[in-house]
This record gives C-alpha cells, sequence and structure tokens, in this order.
C-alpha cells in the first residue's frame, strides 16, 4: 500500500482548539508549536498534577526564553502563555478539533488514551499520534471512528527540526488526512508522505545508526572519539548527543518495535539495553543535551 500525498481537493478540518495527551518533552513542544502556528487554545492532559504542572513549566520557561532573547514580544508571549493550558481531566479536551497524543510508546497505552478520548471528543475530531515506530492502523483498530486516526510524527527538537512525517492508515479518511498535512504545513513543516510501517522512514535508519555505534563503544571507544569521528559524516550532531535527546528508553522502544516486526535485520542492542537500564546519560559539552546529567566514568568519556 503506497502512501499518497494531501488529497487533491479535501478540505482539512477546520481547528479552533487543539488538544495534546501527555505533557512530557514532546507533548510540551508540541503544544507550544501548536499554539504559535495555529494561533489557538491548546490544551495538555497529564495524568497527575506533577507531571501537568511540570509539563506547563517546561512550556512557560520555553516561552519566556524566546522572549528574553527578542523572538516573541511581551504581548505574544503572554497570548501564548494564555493559549497553553494543562489539565488532569481528559473532559477538558471535549471540544477539541485536533488532538495530538504524545504519550508513553506502548500500543496498549496508545489505544487506550485514544479510547478515553473518543468519549469525550466529538465524532469527526481529528486523533493524531506522534509514535515513533508503531502501527498507526493498530492503534486506531479498536475506535469506533477509526476513519479520524492518523500519524503525525514531528522530531526532537520540534521547533527546530523540519520535517513531519505524515502516516495514512488503512482506516483514515481523507479529512483526516487533509488535516494532518495542513497541520505539519501551518507548522511550516515539511510533510513526507510514508506508510504505516514499522518506524516509518526516519527511525529505521536512526536506530541502526545508533545500535552500531554503541556497538563500536562496547568496543572500547569512547562516546566523545565516536561523536567526534562521525560528525564530520555530515550528521547535525554526534550520534551520542542524537540518543541523549532522543532518550535511550525511546530508542529501546523503537528498536524493540522493529525487531518484533521485522525480525532479525534489527538485532538486540546489549549496549542500549545496558544504557537504560542503568540510566546512563551521554553529556560530552559539544551541543546542548537535554538532561544536565554528568557522564558516567564508565562508558569511557
Ligand atoms: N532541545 C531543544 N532545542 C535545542 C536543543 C535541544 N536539545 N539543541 C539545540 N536546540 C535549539 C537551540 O535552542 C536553538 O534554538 P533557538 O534559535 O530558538 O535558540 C536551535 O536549536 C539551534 O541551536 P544551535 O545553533 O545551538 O545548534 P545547531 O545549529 O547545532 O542545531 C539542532 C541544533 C537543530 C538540534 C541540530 O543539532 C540537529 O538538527 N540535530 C539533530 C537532531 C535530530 O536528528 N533529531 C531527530 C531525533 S529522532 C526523533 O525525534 C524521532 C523520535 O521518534 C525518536
Amino acid at each position: 500500500r503506497r502512501p499518497a500525498g494531501r488529497p487533491e481537493g479535501v478540505p482539512a478540518r477546520e481547528i479552533r482548539s487543539v488538544g495534546v495527551a501527555g505533557a512530557g518533552l514532546m507533548a510540551g513542544q508540541l503544544a507550544l508549536l501548536l499554539a504559535r502556528s495555529l494561533r489557538v487554545p491548546v490544551t495538555m492532559r497529564d495524568l497527575d498534577d506533577e507531571r501537568a504542572r511540570r509539563g506547563l513549566a517546561a512550556v512557560h520557561d520555553e516561552v519566556e526564553r524566546q522572549r528574553a532573547r527578542g523572538r516573541i514580544s511581551d504581548a505574544g508571549a503572554a497570548r501564548l502563555r494564555e493559549l497553553v493550558r494543562v489539565t488532569t481531566d481528559v473532559a477538558d479536551l471535549a471540544g477539541a478539533d485536533l488532538v495530538v497524543e504524545a504519550v508513553f510508546e506502548e500500543l496498549a497505552v496508545k489505544q487506550r488514551v485514544f479510547a478515553e478520548l473518543e468519549g469525550v471528543v466529538g465524532a469527526d475530531t481529528v486523533l493524531a499520534t506522534n509514535t515513533s515506530a508503531l502501527s498507526v492502523s493498530a492503534m486506531a483498530a479498536p475506535l469506533i471512528h477509526p476513519e479520524r486516526v492518523v500519524g503525525l510524527h514531528f522530531f526532537n527538537p520540534v521547533a527546530q527540526m523540519p520535517l513531519v512525517e505524515v502516516v495514512r492508515a488503512a482506516q483514515t479518511d481523507d479529512v483526516a488526512y487533509s488535516t494532518a498535512f495542513a497541520v505539519a504545513q501551518a507548522c511550516r513543516k515539511t510533510a513526507v508522505a510514508v506508510a504505516d510501517a514499522p518506524g516509518f522512514v526516519v527511525n529505521r535508519l536512526l536506530v541502526r545508526l545508533l545500535g552500531e555505534v554503541l556497538g563500536a563503544l562496547e568496543d572500547g571507544t569512547t562516546v566523545a572519539e565516536a561523536d567526534r569521528a562521525l560528525v564530520p559524516m555530515g550528521l547535525p550532531m554526534g550520534p551520542f548527543q542524537l540518543l541523549q535527546l532522543v532518550g535511550p528508553a525511546v530508542a529501546e522502544h523503537v528498536l524493540r518495535t522493529l525487531r518484533h516486526d521485522l525480525g532479525e535485520r534489527y538485532p538486540d542492542s546489549p549496549g542500549l539495553a545496558r544504557v537504560v537500564r542503568e540510566g546512563r546519560s551521554f553529556v560530552t559539552g559539544a551541543g546542548r543535551p537535554t538532561a544536565a546529567s554528568p557522564v558516567d566514568p564508565a562508558i569511557g568519556e
């Protein structure tokens, strides 16, 4: 089944209000981008007050950073703070025309979130998933209206990365698909139509790359040297910086999904599993990692 681009002559759904399921790292970045690009209220929803509070604080910090750098005016910053809200009550997403989910990367969790959303939103609200690798069709399957589900896969850091993978599930209708392209376009992203296949396009390559460099680490190369060796190959950042940015646990989830669906081409990475288990960090000094944890000397830094 070939993915086709935006269907011609099919108007996108008008979006006056957006919901974001989750208030974590990707969710907050998405909420801010959507509020800024679509200029509509965006409500993030997470499970408890603490996660909700932290999610909103991260958004406010970024708004303040942009204001302090003169990228947005005082009024613009105030407007963004007004537009992005947070809640723990899914019913607060009832009026959303579009909900983007960015919750834990597990099919059952995402299916539960969509089922819960379907209980409160309108029948034609578009439900988009930011999944890294899971099947969008499988995510949509248990719903009453699976035709409104579409994949809208943004990359981290969301504001900077120009690409969005748009995924048409087996059930996705033209309106939901067209809406996904329109949203990506409004966010000034390059929308690429990709098949609903494990890892879509980018992550198929990315986890192989990260798995291989972890192999080099196992063989004794240091994090800093591996990053230094590979950046001149044309990568925008060293692979270990990238692993830090993506999060080793997310990378492991992607790898596990690809291994499950595509088999031996995606072998287990003992290095990645160990990094996840031990909560190691790859801060090499260059660039800006997401977590400010110190380098573990055992990694060979
Ligand atoms: N988090 C958030 N923003 C960051 C960041 C980070 N870790 N690192 C840099 N930035 C921002 C900076 O704040 C700056 O924004 P500003 O202009 O508003 O201040 C902007 O990026 C440019 O920063 P710099 O000039 O310092 O740095 P670079 O020119 O080196 O660009 C980069 C930074 C855009 C992050 C670049 O290194 C890059 O493209 N790296 C590759 C990132 C990548 O491949 N991401 C995909 C990950 S895979 C994924 O998300 C899919 C998932 O499913 C696993």
